[in-house]
């Protein structure tokens, strides 16, 4: 991504004239830069109907204030602001009814769950990209806040009967910080014992879900750069976040690191008044 005209010009010439990616560099895609808020929108798909889940947005940069190198995923949280009644209606509208009905029409219809990653400027949603899967982060967010099984929902959507227009979700927020192994997301060590787990994972409405962890000689360890995730759920997104670092604070190894910020812009939308 690219700042400035000089900054899109020595880009161009790094790819095209000094070939840092070989080959790959004889043709380039310019597009448009697109300055706003990103969001990830998921619908459970059955060939021919979409239903929403609840919209979220996912931490990509490793360090606090959306700095560092970008990540598999810091935290994340849902309900989305972001997504006001009306940009959730425009997505519904412009980009998943057609790509689904297109789906269709080429005789591929899918089923199953749809991922699409979005920038919203100005109240106006671009499709950066579609995943034929749930996001992480995102996903741990959105299953704390279903108010029915997962389970019979993905078989509706497998079968071609999924009902709509809507899940069932509970009315309350939740937010999910990814604690990382020392170095991620570059070279990471592993092996670390990790503390604290079960103190944490008797919070109320609070979950830990593992991602990269292992048991050697019985003993709870790091094995992966994204570590594990705290995930919580509570009435307010404030009460999400505070209920989630209260579990962060309870497990510790060393070198462990996580963001200190999940949530803080969707908490400042509202502070400010915002939907
Ligand atoms: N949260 C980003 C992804 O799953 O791709």
């Amino acid at each position: 991504m690219c700042q400035t005209p000089e900054e899109a010009l020595r880009a161009v010439q790094r790819a095209m004239q000094e070939r840092v990616f070989g080959d790959a560099g004889r043709r380039v895609v310019i597009e448009e830069f697109l300055d706003g808020e990103e969001a990830s929108f998921h619908v459970l798909v059955d060939g021919e109907r979409a239903v929403p889940l609840l919209p979220s947005q996912d931490h990509k940069r490793a360090y606090d204030g959306d700095q560092g190198p970008n990540t598999g995923g810091m935290g994340a949280y849902a309900p989305a602001p972001v997504v006001t009644p009306a940009v959730h209606a425009r997505i519904m509208r412009d980009i998943v009814q057609p790509a689904v009905a297109g789906m269709a029409a080429r005789g591929t219809p899918y089923r199953g769950v749809l991922y699409v990653g979005l920038m919203i400027v100005d109240e106006q949603p671009y499709v950066l990209e579609f995943n034929v899967r749930f996001g992480d982060p995102e996903a741990q967010c959105l299953l704390v806040t279903l108010a029915e099984d997962l389970l019979p929902l993905l078989e509706a959507a497998a079968a071609g009967t999924l009902r709509g227009p809507a899940v069932a979700q509970l009315p309350e927020a939740a937010v999910c910080v990814v604690m990382a192994a020392a170095g991620y997301p570059g070279p990471y060590e592993t092996g670390q014992p990790i503390a604290g787990i079960e103190e944490a994972a008797r919070l109320p409405n609070t979950w830990i879900f593992h991602a990269g962890t292992a048991v050697r000689e019985g003993k709870l360890v790091t094995n992966g750069g994204r570590v594990l995730g705290v995930t919580s759920r509570a009435p307010t997104l404030a009460g999400a976040v505070q209920q989630a670092y209260a579990g962060v604070a309870r497990i510790h190894w060393p070198g462990v690191h996580y963001r200190r910020d999940i949530g803080q812009r969707a908490l400042r939308r509202s502070v400010c008044g915002n939907p």
